[in-house]
C-alpha cells in the first residue's frame, strides 16, 4: 500500500542543507505491522511525516494506495491525511481542555462528519476506556492518555496508523499494553508503521526496518543484536 522510490529531505539551515533523508526505496503491503529503529538523527520521524503526507519530499516518489503523493495539492493532501491516516506521537497531543470522547471526536467534527460521540465512545471502547469518556486528559494516567490518543487516530477508520515512539513516555507495564493494542490494528486492510528506540517494542512488528545517516541499513538488526547481547 506504500510504496517508496529514492525519497530524499534535505532542510535548508542557515547557508548549508541537512540531508535528513538520502535516497529511500521500500514498500510496505497492506495489514502490515512495522517498526522502524536507528539512532537518533537518522531519519525516522522524518521518514514518518513522509508517510503521513504532512510534508513532501525534496525528490522522489511515495505513493499511498496507488495515489502518488506529490500530485496532489496541500489541500487534497490534508484531506487524505483526515480520512486515511491517524496518528500517535509520544507526548499523546490530547487537548487539556477537551474530554476523552471530545478529544477522540475531533478527526470527525475536522472531516465534517455528522453526530460523532457515539464513534468516539465506541473507538474508545475498543481502548477499554468507555468509562472514562467524560474524564478530562489531566484526570487520565499516560497509559489511558495514550490510548484515548489510539481511540482518536482510529475513530475515522483509517488504513494507515503511523506512531512515533508510542511508548517513550510510558513504563514497561503500560508500553506492553500500548503494543498489545497497536499489535490489535492491523486487520489485512489497516497497516501500521511504528517509529521506537526500542528492540522490545520493535520484536511487536511483523518486521524492523532500520535508518542510519538517512539511508536504510540492511546490518542494522545485527547491530541490534550485537548490543541486547552485549
Ligand atoms: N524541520 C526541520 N528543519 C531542519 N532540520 C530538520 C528538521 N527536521 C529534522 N531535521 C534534521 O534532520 C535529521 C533527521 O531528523 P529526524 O527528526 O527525522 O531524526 P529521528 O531519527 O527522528 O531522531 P530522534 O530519534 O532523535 O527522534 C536531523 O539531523 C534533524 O536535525
Ligand atoms: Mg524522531
Amino acid at each position: 500500500m506504500l510504496i517508496l522510490q529514492d525519497v530524499t529531505k534535505s532542510y535548508p539551515q542557515g547557508a548549508r542543507m541537512v540531508h535528513a533523508l538520502r535516497g529511500v526505496s521500500l514498500c510496505i503491503r497492506e495489514g502490515e505491522f512495522v517498526a522502524i529503529m536507528g539512532p537518533s538523527g537518522s531519519g525516522k520521524s522524518t521518514l514518518l511525516h513522509l508517510l503521513g503526507a504532512l510534508d513532501v519530499p525534496t525528490t522522489g516518489s511515495i505513493s499511498l494506495g496507488g495515489c502518488e503523493l506529490k500530485t496532489l495539492s496541500e489541500r487534497r493532501r490534508s484531506l487524505l491525511r483526515r480520512r486515511r491516516i491517524g496518528f500517535v506521537f509520544q507526548s499523546f497531543n490530547l487537548l487539556p481542555t477537551l474530554t476523552a470522547a471530545e478529544n477522540v471526536a475531533l478527526p470527525l467534527l475536522l472531516a465534517g462528519e455528522g453526530p460523532s460521540r457515539d464513534r468516539a465512545v465506541s473507538s474508545l471502547r475498543r481502548m477499554g476506556l468507555a468509562e472514562r469518556a467524560d474524564h478530562f486528559p489531566e484526570q487520565l494516567s499516560g497509559g489511558e492518555m495514550q490510548r484515548v490518543a489510539i481511540a482518536r487516530a482510529l475513530v475515522a477508520d483509517p488504513e494507515l496508523i503511523l506512531c512515533d515512539e508510542p511508548t517513550g513516555n510510558l513504563d514497561s507495564a503500560n508500553a506492553k499494553e500500548i503494543l498489545r493494542l497497536l499489535r490489535s490494528l492491523p486487520d489485512g486492510r489497516r497497516t501500521v508503521v511504528m517509529v521506537t528506540h526500542d528492540p522490545l517494542a520493535a520484536a511487536h512488528g511483523d518486521r524492523t526496518i532500520y535508518l542510519r545517516d538517512g539511508q536504510l541499513d540492511a546490518a542494522g538488526g545485527r547491530h541490534a543484536v550485537a548490543v541486547s547481547h552485549a
